[in-house]
């Protein structure tokens, strides 16, 4: 039998065919995982038994009876732990549950922009972000961070730029709680400047925010979103990294005028119900406990994950030490190029993310990699550090002496 060709017949512009999934690699430092070992199944469990039993009916119906915005017990907890812990003051119908915060950005990409925008990032930024802006054709004006976040003399130089030319951005896009994938967090004051010269420039904000429950010691500064006074900020987060990304459940809060728009593109007739009655039923009674002794075990992994660099890299390896989240960015010697290192690391069954990847400045990201720590093992994380430095000698000479215990502690830089 022949197989249909549908190759002539497939629509013009469409993204590169994806690659066929293999299976995870042995050393698995991508991907934003969670940690297996936190998901908190047995309660999950309960909390679907308990939401089924009383509300499995309302599946009959597309919304659950609660409408195209979402499971309203869902967005109800969101409104108050938005309130609590974010800052924001919003009515649970100014939100908006997605099938992850993914399809949260391609909601407000959607309605703002088209073919020859501009748009200003953080230079280092979320590549599925990136990517996205790309496929678009969308400029993307890459803004340099620094310790604190998106530097804001920058941002203003960009923005002055842009307006000499008469060109307004569609958006500045930040994460400015935990970076990714520079771990950084824009102190309030940050978040002031960056407001005014938003305003000034008559520029919104997009604010993505799905690491602001991983900060190790839990204090955050308001979301950018709770402090505008221009209603400027359309802000998205996730419970991916709070509690699991499978789920795929993220949301949007922002003004009706606005969501209305993106309701309009949301042509998925709801996102998935089943996750979000679970997870509303559990984050009531669980997700305040839950949360802190997700950060206790991510916290565990970064310092494996730290001391496994220094004792392997010594100082060839250096990175701030993060305040929360699950990725460390790392900068080793100029000659590394991570392109290179990463099939060839993979091929030894380590995965990495290089630099350039998660940056508008390609050349800024060559000897820059960006490791994900929350899902492999504490075993795992010191095998395939070792093992990432095994093939980095081989491949570029460093580092010069692998395991070097001497150089060990040397490699934080702050
Ligand atoms: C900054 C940022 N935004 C959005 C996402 C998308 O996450 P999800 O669709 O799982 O909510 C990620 C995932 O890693 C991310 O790092």
């Amino acid at each position: 039998m022949t197989s249909f060709d549908f190759a002539p017949l497939l629509a013009a512009g469409l993204p590169p065919p994806a690659v066929k999934w293999t299976g995870f690699p042995k050393y698995n430092f991508i991907g934003g995982h969670n940690d297996a070992e936190q998901v908190p199944v047995e309660r999950l469990t309960a909390a679907a038994t308990a939401v089924l039993t009383r509300e499995g009916a309302t599946l009959a119906t597309y919304g659950l009876n609660s409408g195209p915005l979402g499971y309203r017990p869902l967005r109800e907890f969101l409104a108050g732990k938005l309130r609590r812990d974010a800052g924001i003051s919003c009515a649970s119908d100014e939100i908006l549950i997605t099938s992850g915060s993914l399809q949260a950005i391609d909601l407000v990409n959607g309605i703002l922009l088209a073919r020859g925008d501009t748009v200003l990032i953080e230079q280092e930024s979320y590549q599925g972000s990136l990517n996205r802006l790309t496929r678009l054709g969308v400029n993307a004006v890459g803004v340099p961070l620094d310790g604190g976040g998106m530097r804001m003399d920058a941002l203003a130089a960009a923005l002055a730029d842009l307006k000499r030319r008469g060109i307004r951005a569609k958006y500045i896009y930040t994460i400015p709680t935990v970076q990714n994938p520079t771990g950084t967090i824009m102190d309030e004051a940050r978040r002031t400047e960056l407001l005014r010269l938003a305003e000034s420039h008559d520029v919104p904000i997009f604010e993505d925010d799905c690491y602001a429950d991983l900060i190790w010691d839990g204090r955050r500064p308001p979301a950018l979103h709770a402090m505008t006074r221009s209603n400027n900020v359309i802000h998205i987060g996730s419970f991916s990294k709070s509690i699991a990304p499978a789920l795929r459940v993220g949301y949007i809060v922002a003004r009706w005028e606005i969501l209305s728009r993106m309701l309009a593109l949301k042509t998925d007739a709801g996102s998935g119900a089943l996750e979000q009655m679970v997870l509303a039923e559990f984050c009531a009674a669980h997700f305040a406990d839950h949360v802190p002794r997700l950060r206790r075990g991510l916290r565990a992994k970064l310092e494996t994950l730290m001391d496994a660099l220094a004792e392997q890299f010594g100082t060839a390896a250096e990175f701030e030490d993060p305040k929360g989240g699950i990725f460390l960015w790392v900068k080793l010697p100029d000659s590394v190029d991570t392109l290179k290192l990463a099939p060839a690391a993979l091929a030894s069954g380590v995965a990495i993310n290089p630099g350039p990847d998660w940056s508008t400045d390609k050349a800024y990201g060559k000897s820059r990699l960006r490791l994900c720590f929350a899902n492999p093992s504490h075993d795992a994380i010191r095998q395939g550090v070792a093992t990432l430095a095994e093939v980095c000698q081989r491949e570029f000479g460093v580092p010069v002496r692998s395991a070097n215990i001497e150089q060990r502690g040397h490699a934080r830089s702050g």
